[in-house]
């Protein structure tokens, strides 16, 4: 939850396509339910619910933006059809259009406002197995900082967020939908790639290197909170050398190799080097680190 406390206290709409699941909501806002917290239906895949949302805020006037959802896809391309890849797009690249194509005519009017998008270390690096899910990320980051320019001559913000791994419902879903994968069209050495070598460094990777949901939803007060909010957020300092690399190689050899050796030349030793790194970022030795800061 985010506590904005300057007065008179902001109201904060939350959205959810299934108010079904509001209950655990409820519970953690206590009081602030009905008050300054709302609730309201919205699916970022409908033209028709996002307009209907925002209409159903008070003169459809909205300060801060977040766009949060978005959804996972993970595997070996061959494997996964057209349809599927369509729908990671709709809702992590075209659910943000769409929200941003709704409130953005207001806030020009008020010369006012700040959209602050849920990306990813993926929405600037390429990881393999993640092929679809990182392109639609990408094609956010490509829509945003273009986006940007324009709007700040109508002095409204956009922020990037860059989170690294993150324990929630996302990491489960995604190993819930790698067990029920039969690999279609898929050669046997790429399955093996994949469940074998790719899987087990992900593992490694989300134990050794990921943050909690506090963690993220406290960088975006910092975010919100700033007088100048940055462009570029990522969440997790220990990503900014793996971003830098790319920039450090106009040709991407660096990255692309860097990459592979990780993933097929070291893996014993990447499997090693997170189980130290999981020691040294332990809750008993870490100071956590949460950009920007
Ligand atoms: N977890 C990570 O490691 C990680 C890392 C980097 C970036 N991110 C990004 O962080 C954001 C939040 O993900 P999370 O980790 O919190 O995953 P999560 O627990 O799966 O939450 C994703 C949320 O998006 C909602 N959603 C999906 N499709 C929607 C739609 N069409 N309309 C409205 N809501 C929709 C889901 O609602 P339902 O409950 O109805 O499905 C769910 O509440 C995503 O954009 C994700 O790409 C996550």
């Amino acid at each position: 939850m985010l506590d904005l406390t300057p007065t008179p206290t902001p109201v904060v709409i939350a959205t959810m396509r299934d108010l079904k699941k509001k209950d655990k909501l409820i519970e953690a806002a206590g009081d602030t339910y009905g008050k300054t917290l709302m609730l309201l239906p919205l699916d970022v895949c409908s033209d028709e619910s996002v307009k209907q949302c925002i209409n159903n805020v008070k003169d459809r006037h909205i300060d801060i933006l977040i766009n949060n959802a978005g959804v996972g896809l993970l595997g070996p391309v061959e494997s996964i059809s057209i349809e599927e890849m369509k729908k990671v797009f709709e809702t992590n690249f075209f659910g943000v259009v769409r929200m941003i194509k709704e409130v953005m005519p207001d806030m020009k009017k008020r010369r006012s406002g700040h959209i602050v998008v849920m990306s990813s270390v993926m929405g600037l690096q390429g990881v393999v197995f993640n092929d679809v899910y990182t392109a639609s990320k990408f094609a956010m980051e490509g829509f945003c900082e273009s986006m940007a320019v324009q709007l700040m001559k109508f002095n409204i913000r956009l922020s990037m967020i860059e989170p690294g791994p993150v324990h929630t419902e996302f990491e489960t879903k995604m190993m819930e939908d790698v067990a029920k994968m039969e690999y279609p069209g898929v050669d046997a050495d790429t399955v093996r790639y994949f469940k074998d070598v790719y899987l087990p460094s992900s593992i490694d990777i989300f134990d050794a290197m990921g943050q909690m949901p506090d963690d993220i939803a406290k960088c975006i007060k910092k975010v919100i909170e700033s007088s100048s909010p940055r462009f570029r957020n990522l969440t997790n300092n220990l990503y900014t050398p793996i971003v830098a690399l790319k920039y450090a190689d106009e040709t991407g050899g660096l990255s692309v190799n860097t990459f592979y050796n990780l993933l097929f030349n070291f893996g014993p030793l990447m499997h090693i080097t997170m189980s130290i790194l999981k020691c040294l970022t332990c809750s008993c030795l870490r100071r956590r680190t949460i950009s920007p800061n």
